[in-house]
């Protein structure tokens, strides 16, 4: 069976962006793929983050998993630190990267832009995130269109590893959502919807009251043309909310186009609004179940260790192969 990995940092509440970017994949992959899921929590302390808030939002983005669908009994769910292998595996591919592909990557240079203090963590965090998809011999990543340089700069570190080294990894390939590979802004249909836009009306969390949400979509920027079409350069807004909807609804752009052809912005909005509630109305309440309950812990501790497992074997390969320790491991 092939195998899938993918990670989400424990930062905020997951977006709507996650979700469809993200998570929605990873529960439609559960039931055909090996599939291995991580919280990157190792990744997140690439920036300053408040110890307890970090902890919290470990659990949150655990109940989120298990609450958007992803079932323990067919995939692995573990805490990137609970399996050193990672950090291990992440300082070799660090020297196997160099530091021009590196200060490359379009995430360092806009998170450190502008930033004085700026953590070597930032500009080491590909090789860390190369190592997470490596060590489990991954053929398949689904992620979001954000991730896809750093997808290939993996690609790059496993065959340099390969040629130096001893044929160790598997080549990944990259898997996008075919509607939602980049949800945008509400209040700003030209960028990314991200954790972390100042502007709250810009993001929907997947925590945000069903009001909220609908208030939320309601007040999004779209254009005065007044017609419902899909168009990304000239109706970015509109696409945008055509995607949430398509995404959530398993319905193509066509037909949600024909859906709305004589709709106005008003009523399309409010639809869009109900799809994307009735979407997170279920997942909330799985959600509240979860977040307090022992089950947590126990399908966190049983990840770790079957990801252990999995993690260490390619970890004695690379030692193996670099020649690191006094004797074959
Ligand atoms: P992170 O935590 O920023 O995002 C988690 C996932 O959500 C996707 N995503 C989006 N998709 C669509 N529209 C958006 N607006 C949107 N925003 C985010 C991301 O593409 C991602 O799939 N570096 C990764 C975490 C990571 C990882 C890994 C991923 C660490 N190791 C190994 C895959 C494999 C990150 O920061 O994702």
């Amino acid at each position: 069976m092939k195998r899938i990995f993918s990670g989400v940092q424990p930062t905020g509440t997951v977006t709507l962006g996650n979700y469809i970017g993200a998570f929605k994949q990873f529960v439609e992959l559960q039931y055909d793929y090996d599939c291995v899921f991580c919280i990157v929590d190792q990744h997140a302390i690439t920036m300053p983050q408040d110890r307890l808030e970090l902890r919290k939002s470990i659990k949150s983005l655990a109940a989120l998993y298990l609450a958007a669908g992803i079932d323990p009994d067919k995939a692995t769910l573990f805490v990137q630190s609970e399996v050193p292998a990672h950090a291990q595996a992440g300082w070799m591919l660090t020297c196997t990267a160099s530091i021009g592909e590196l200060e490359r990557m379009t995430q360092y240079k806009d998170k450190s832009a502008g930033n004085a203090a700026v953590s070597a963590g930032l500009l080491t965090y590909p090789p860390l995130m190369a190592a997470d998809i490596l060590l489990y011999q991954t053929d398949i990543v689904p992620v979001g269109d954000d991730q896809k340089q750093h997808i290939e700069l993996t690609r790059d570190l496993a065959e340099r590893f390969n040629k130096r080294h001893n044929d160790v990894f598997t080549l990944p390939d990259i898997r996008l959502p075919q509607n939602g590979a980049r949800i945008m802004a509400l209040q700003d249909p030209n960028k990314k919807m991200s954790k972390s836009d100042p502007n709250k009306k810009s993001t929907i969390t997947l925590l945000d009251d069903l009001k909220t949400i609908e208030k939320k979509i309601k007040s999004a920027v779209t254009d005065s043309e007044g017609i419902v079409r899909f168009d990304k350069e000239n109706k970015p807004g509109i696409s945008n909310l055509l995607t949430i909807e398509a995404a959530l609804t398993d319905q193509s752009i066509k037909s949600l186009e024909a859906k709305y052809a004589d709709a106005g912005y008003g009523e399309f909005k409010a639809s869009v609004a109900k799809a994307v509630t009735d979407h997170l109305k279920p997942i909330q309440e799985r959600y509240n179940e979860l977040i307090n309950s022992e089950e947590l812990d126990r399908v966190l501790d049983e990840g770790a260790e079957n990801a252990s497992k999995i993690a260490n074997k390619t970890l004695k390969k690379m030692e193996n192969a670099m020649g690191l320790g006094r004797k074959k491991r």
